[in-house]
């Protein structure tokens, strides 16, 4: 009976062992994207992805990967990396279907799929024309009183920090910060980061752990549904980011009985509903909050912490960056019409973002049945084709030859600015495109404005490297400030 036992788990070991070996060498020799360079554990699994967003860097491996070979790297047995500008036409703003990957963001669970999760062109395109009022400037302008009403918050918490001659750990605060407008913004409500100054229920830190899962579980998204984004999670209280999802619940609940509500993203998208429920579910409303909650606030924290962490190393570039601000000479919140008179703060902000591009993720899209012709080759269908913004904002010929450095003046001169803007992809390209970038660039001019007329900053351990890793989004941490109220 044992030894019988003993034999069916040595066959069953030797016939997997047996189809391991068939999986690999098929993958490795013979698929449509063998000839193509890249890491060995990509040639014949999604291994290299997986090892390097748990290590943090996949964006530098991207970079290096395509220097030393060119536009294409394998670094997927079924997908490609696209490294060259034309990827931007002919991947992002072609109706490819995006990659499977992005299904891991339906949460809080399942039955959410918002806008992010959604990879069929079509029914993304559809929702996003559900929810783009909520996003469209003209909306995103009249919340400007409590974006302003949020940053004066920020503002006093930056005062109390001064005064007790306390480190800033801008990793949080802009978090705090990006949180509580988006709440305002979305649904009239902040979470009470800034005001509480503190991680409310561990938010902020569990929505890192989220990050991780994201960039390695959306490999295996089938198995999503039966992790977090099984209903259970939800029901017994588990989801990590439960603070977040607890509030925007409550918040969304609260207006059925509140009839004085703003015209906030979640009004525009109940109107668009009312006018059309053949084409827009109840349950969209709550997915597109989430997905804002998800898209937008570390993202922008990210862009702000390199704007600072990059001017801290040039004295002069925050030297002139001053000198504009405070030539400017208004008082308080700055309106963010003024805002937009200022050349070099739009420069700084434009290249923070390009050099240290928050989504530090290729974008994955797939080839469609019939296939497609990239970069003059021919991808089968089926193959996926992803493009990560770090590799493009590296390009020496778009960008110049110190592309790998920091330097807000190749903005200044408006005729290159305009080339290069073409290859921007700080937020995307095509019909996945940011829709919150009205929204993150308005908060980023007027936070940048406010800290560097007011306070003077200096690292606590100056000239000490940040840490900062990069799964879906580039999250640097540890590099705590002093900052002290400026005499003006
Ligand atoms: C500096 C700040 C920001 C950056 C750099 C940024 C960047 C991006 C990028 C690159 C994408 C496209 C990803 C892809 O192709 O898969 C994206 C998508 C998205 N972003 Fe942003 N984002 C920022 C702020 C925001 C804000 C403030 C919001 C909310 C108001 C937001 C909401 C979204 C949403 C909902 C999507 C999904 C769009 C779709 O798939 O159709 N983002 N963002």
């Amino acid at each position: 009976m044992y030894s019988e036992l003993l034999g069916a788990v040595k066959a069953v070991a030797v016939s997997f062992l047996a189809f391991l070996v068939f999986t690999i060498i098929r993958r490795k020799w013979f698929s449509s994207i063998s000839d193509i360079p890249g890491p060995f554990l990509g040639s014949f699994s999604v291994l290299w992805q997986i090892v390097h967003s748990i290590k943090g860097h996949t964006e530098e491996e991207t970079i290096k990967w395509h220097k030393e070979h060119g536009d294409f790297v394998r670094i997927g047995y079924n997908e490609v990396s696209v490294g060259h500008p034309d990827a931007i036409n002919e991947v992002l703003k072609s109706q490819m279907n995006k990659g499977d990957w992005y299904r891991i963001f339906s949460l809080p669970d399942a039955r959410y799929v918002n806008q992010m999760s959604e990879v069929d062109a079509k029914r993304h395109i559809a929702k996003t024309k559900n929810v783009a009022p909520g996003y469209a400037f003209s909306n995103i302008i009249k919340a400007e009183p409590f974006v302003d009403a949020t940053i004066r918050l920020f503002g006093i918490r930056m005062d109390e920090l001064c005064t007790a001659n306390l480190p800033v750990n801008f990793d949080e605060w802009f978090n705090f910060l990006g949180f509580d407008i988006m709440g305002e913004v979305t649904f009239s409500k902040q979470f009470g980061f800034v005001e509480q100054g503190r991680d409310v229920g561990n938010a902020i830190a569990n929505t890192r752990m989220l990050g991780v899962y994201v960039a390695v579980m959306g490999h295996f998204w089938w198995a999503h549904d039966y992790l977090l984004a099984n209903p259970l999670i939800e029901y017994f209280g588990l989801a990590p980011s439960l603070h977040i999802f607890d509030t925007c619940l409550a918040a969304i609940d609260a207006r059925s009985k509140n009839d004085k509500v703003r015209k906030d993203m979640i009004e525009q998208w109940m109107d668009m509903r009312k006018k059309h429920p053949d084409r827009m579910e109840e349950k969209e409303i709550l997915a597109a909050a989430v997905a804002n909650i998800g898209a937008g606030a570390d993202t922008v924290s990210s862009a702000l912490q390199a704007l600072f962490y990059n001017l801290l190393r040039n004295k002069s570039l925050f030297d002139k960056l001053r000198k504009e601000v405070d030539d400017a000479d208004l008082v308080g919140v700055p309106a963010h019409e003024d805002t937009q008179k200022l050349p070099f703060l739009q420069a700084c902000i434009k290249e923070a973002i390009r050099y240290h591009t928050p989504v530090g993720f290729g974008l994955p899209r797939v080839s469609p049945p019939g296939g497609i012709t990239v970069l003059g080759r021919h991808f089968e269908p089926g193959v996926i084709l992803s493009v990560n913004p770090w590799v493009i904002h590296r390009r020496q010929e778009i960008f110049g030859e110190d592309a790998d450095d920091f330097n807000p003046e190749r903005w200044m001169d408006v005729d290159r600015a305009r080339e290069m803007d073409k290859n921007f992809l700080g937020f995307g390209a095509g019909y996945n495109q940011c829709p919150g970038k009205h929204l993150a660039h308005m908060e980023m001019c007027k936070t940048v404005f406010i800290l560097v007329r007011d306070y003077d900053i200096e690292q606590v351990e100056k000239g000490r490297s940040w840490r900062c890793e990069t799964h879906f989004t580039a999250v640097p941490y540890d590099w705590p400030c002093y900052i002290t109220r400026r005499n003006k």
